[in-house]
């Protein structure tokens, strides 16, 4: 089983809502088509297929087919629905709604298993087809923090051995990335699975300030005891969220402790 995953790149601008030219210039660039004029959103929809590539071609999906569906089915609606709604539409209502739209339009040999909205460099909806009356949400966020890996039970010839450089006495630094993605059904309200400034604010709180600015073995009482690696962090975070998110549900936290290394963990 191969997945595929295409990415489309366009920007929402009100005035061409309703009026799509398909005959202009069409690109998938970094600027994505349509271009923006002025400040407009700029969105990307990242569809995933699954299964097996043809033994001839090598394909499972031509991208252009997938490029055409997303920008038939998706671009235009996206504008029109947003020049009916008003710019506050829930990216969860806009994102299932595509979904279904491009559901039955793909191939029987490589359906869609997910489907993916970047609404900003560090938030994204997805919808997977599991369950596709759950909507995804993931966001980004960082802390700099510093730690010191020691376990007090080996010598220090064995810590040095073990840790390296990060056995450094005095600690060191990072600067963490973090993104958490919570689940749940689209609020009947406000179409939210978890309010954003609710969710950030949860995050702040719970997480962001007590890690960062702060030396973990000795500021956070999670590390007295356990070496903070970025595992550990991944986990003590994630203990830190799972029961302040409802009615969404926790689904995965990632942390980068560099942009080599990174840990999740999804609850088991
Ligand atoms: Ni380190």
């Amino acid at each position: 089983m191969i997945r595929l995953t295409r990415e489309v790149r366009f920007s929402v601008d009100r005035d061409w809502a309703g009026r799509v030219e398909f005959t202009r210039p069409v690109t998938n660039s970094w600027g994505g088509w349509p271009s923006a004029v002025g400040i407009v959103p700029y969105l990307r929809l990242r569809a995933t297929v699954a299964g097996e590539p043809d033994p001839t071609s090598g394909y499972l999906c031509n991208i252009a087919i997938l490029d055409d569906l997303l920008r038939r089915h998706a671009i235009p609606f996206a504008a029109e629905s947003l020049r009916e709604h008003g710019w506050r539409m829930s990216a969860e209502h806009l994102l299932g709604h595509i979904w279904e739209r491009l559901v039955p339009e793909l191939p029987a040999s490589a359906p869609l298993v997910e489907l993916e909205l970047c609404v900003t460099p560090c938030l994204r909806y997805g919808i997977t087809r599991e369950d596709p009356a759950m909507v995804q949400l993931t966001q980004q966020f960082e802390f700099s923090a510093a730690h010191r890996l020691h376990c007090p039970q080996l010598s220090d010839a064995e810590n040095r051995k073990t840790f390296g450089k990060c056995n450094n006495p005095n600690g060191h630094g990072h600067n963490y990335l973090l993104e958490v993605t919570v689940a749940g059904e689209p609020d009947g309200r406000t179409g939210a699975v978890l309010a954003l400034p609710r969710f950030e604010q949860l995050v702040k709180e719970r997480v962001v300030d007590r890690l960062d600015h702060k030396h973990l073995n000795e500021d956070v009482p999670e590390f007295r005891d356990m070496n903070p690696s970025v595992e550990n962090i991944a986990r003590v975070v994630w203990g830190l969220l799972a029961e302040h998110v409802g009615p969404a549900r926790l689904q995965r936290v990632r942390v980068w402790e560099t942009a080599k290394t990174w840990a999740e963990y999804a609850g088991s």
